[in-house]
């Protein structure tokens, strides 16, 4: 046992290294060439401590969770130690990021399933509050999968009945099993929390059910029963949690549609939560979270129209003013700084905006993105996803204040720099092969919006080339909303992963939809991880075939595998590849990946030499100015 103790440990070590190797702060270098340099060397690293750490797994882990019969005492060790470990990684750095999350909701799931047939009803409760709390970080991530919720729903079905073991400990009946006081607080706090699968829920049913759970937590909080049996407990911390549920479930402009009468209940909580504020404020201040309950109060007002849009707009703007801006951590920094925005946004959604809000527009994206860019890397980024998400998803174009495409590049490069340089060079590799298309195969190019003859594409050259650009760095715009959850260094990726990760084209597609300056692009990201031959590839149902961009979308796809096989420095912890060996490689089993008229656009000499130059000098190119490009913001917010 000891000695897997050890190698637990080191698995550790080695991920929170991996993390801190892949985005390390920009002011730990001298100059660009040296980020360029320690990246490169970065990466090497990560690939060996990655090979070793999968091998652990393969060898020590994978084994047990795969096994169907009852867990022996052995194995039961081994699991809770590996979490234990993985959990105390997280509390080191305060971020969920470093838990590896799959793994650990796969090692919680398996622990409890254990647990609940052969476990005392203490080990049930510690077994099912480690997988409520994993499978709960798994919804929350799926949740920003809008292009496919099935994803997180079934998250959400393993959290309610989770949710409801934690219901039926705390009723009185069963709540003198717990032994330990410690499990017994943990049971109360695990019941509340279990409402917080509902919390994108908009069925009434669900709303209903999600409030009747909460006002059940204040009855407790009020009963002499569960104070007997938890004396030690902080129940005025229990209360104000209980009563921020509350306040929290109508985030986002309410978008769960909660009817006028909840809306009422929801109200008298907000005055109750101010009352037993005011009781002790020096006490409430303290509390992480206080922010957010004092403009959520003012929020379910105006949503029941007892104070007015103007009212609640002061209340969320002096908020806002009074924003901690290097506050990563806390839930305060996270909703001032970026649910504040995100709260407005829904309150200009659909409306014509006056010429103050779109000043008022501008200066929030211009904070939201400063908070963005100054997160330290790679620490507190999960826990801002969700908001951040939202306001992408939310985005509202207004001409001259910001574009989708400049909103989703700023977006890139601050939450994770390597696929924002990977998009610039997919960028300059396409251009540079579609250029050689429109002078030598111009006929391709027939079909293309305008274009109906060779002569068109003549005339129309640079048209094309701006559109094959502005299309290919939008690519992989569709990553944003699931960014922290698709860099997996380390290991092999699981089945759910692969899931999460191939559905970036339907998620880029539908976001470039929504923006006239994106629009036009929509449908080379939707293509762009499709076989020439529409016979493989994802999304399975997307035939490039009859889209007037299928040539655009064969270069971007070409553009896109050929950045990622021969970059060495940012993304791939493979050695990358030269253009010759890249070229090699796909020229001797062409398949049907890639359009055959490519293939014969690298026998030619120029091609590769301009290729080359992209991919080497280029690339160095794109690492210093993105390098110049992170320093300066940082500077400018510090
Ligand atoms: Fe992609
Ligand atoms: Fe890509």
């Amino acid at each position: 046992m000891k000695s897997e103790k050890k190698t637990f440990n080191l698995f550790v070590e080695r991920m929170a290294k991996i993390r801190e190797l892949s985005s390390p702060p920009i002011y730990d270098f001298d100059d660009a060439d040296d980020y360029i340099i320690r990246l490169k060397n970065n990466f090497e690293t990560i690939g060996k401590l990655a090979g070793q750490n999968r091998q652990m797994l393969d060898e020590v882990l994978f084994p047990i969770l795969n096994s169907d019969d009852a867990l022996s005492d052995e194995m039961i060790d081994t699991l809770s130690e590996f979490s234990e470990n993985l959990l105390s990684l997280a509390e080191e750095v305060t971020s969920y990021e470093n838990l590896d999350l799959p793994i650990m909701t796969l090692v919680a799931d398996r622990l409890m399933e254990n647990s609940l047939k052969y476990g005392t009803v203490d080990e049930q409760v510690c077994c099912l509050d480690r997988a409520l709390l994993a499978v709960y970080s798994m919804m929350n991530m799926t949740e920003r999968i809008f292009s496919d919720p099935s994803i997180s729903l079934s998250y959400k079905e393993r959290g309610l009945k989770i949710g409801q073991f934690f219901l039926d400990i705390c009723e009185k009946d069963n709540f003198l099993k717990i032994e330990d006081p410690t499990w017994r607080e943990l049971a109360l706090t695990n019941a509340r929390f279990s409402t917080s699968f509902y919390e994108r829920s908009t069925d009434p049913k669900e709303n209903e059910k999600n409030l009747e759970i909460l006002e059940k937590m204040l009855e407790i909080a009020d009963d002499p029963f569960y104070q007997e049996a938890v004396p030690d407990y902080d129940w005025r911390y229990f209360k104000i949690r209980t009563y921020g549920y509350f306040l929290q479930s109508t985030d986002m402009g309410n978008m769960r549609g909660f009817t006028d009468k909840q809306l009422e209940r929801i109200v008298e909580i907000a005055d109750e939560a101010s009352e037993l504020i005011a009781t002790d404020p020096e006490y409430f201040n303290s509390i992480n979270g206080h922010t957010a309950i004092s403009f959520q109060c003012a929020r379910n007002r105006y949503y029941l129209g007892v104070i007015s849009e103007e009212e609640y707009r002061k209340v969320l703007m002096d908020t806002y003013e009074s924003r901690d801006r290097t506050d990563f951590e806390s839930p305060d920094g996270n909703f001032s700084n970026v649910l504040i925005p995100l709260e407005f946004l829904y309150l200009m959604r659909g409306k014509k905006l006056s010429a103050k809000d779109t000043l008022l527009l501008k200066h929030l994206y211009q904070g939201v993105s400063a908070y963005m860019f100054g997160m330290p890397n790679p620490g507190a980024l999960s826990f801002v996803m969700e908001y951040f998400a939202e306001v992408v998803h939310s985005f509202i174009e207004v001409p001259g204040v910001l574009t989708f495409e400049a909103f989703a590049m700023q977006s890139l490069a601050a939450l994770h720099p390597p696929t924002y340089i990977h998009s610039q060079m997919v960028g300059q590799i396409s251009v540079c092969l579609c250029s050689y298309v429109a002078d030598l195969r111009p006929e391709l190019l027939i079909g293309f919006p305008g274009v109906t003859t060779p002569d068109d594409v003549k005339k129309n050259r640079e048209r094309i080339l701006s559109y094959v650009w502005h299309a290919s760095v939008c690519h992989d715009v569709g990553k944003i909303p699931i960014i922290d959850t698709i860099f997996v260094y380390g290991r092999k990726l699981l089945d759910d992963e692969f899931r999460i990760i191939k559905t970036h084209p339907q998620m880029g597609y539908e976001l470039l939809k929504k923006h006239a300056s994106t629009r036009g692009y929509a449908e080379v990201a939707l293509g762009h991880h499709r076989f020439y031959d529409d016979t493989k590839g994802y999304p399975p149902d997307f035939q490039t075939g009859k889209s007037a961009f299928k040539v655009i979308i064969d270069i971007v796809q070409c553009a896109d595998c050929m950045d990622a096989a021969t970059d060495s420095v940012g993304r791939s912890y493979n050695r990358g590849k030269t253009i010759d060996d890249y070229i090699k490689e796909v020229s001797e089993d062409p398949g049907s990946r890639y359009a055959p008229w490519i293939m014969g656009l690298f026998e030619r000499e120029d091609v590769r030499n301009d290729l080359d130059f992209l991919l080497t000098v280029g690339r160095q190119e794109i690492y210093r100015e993105t390098y110049q490009l992170l320093k300066n913001v940082k500077e400018k917010a510090n």
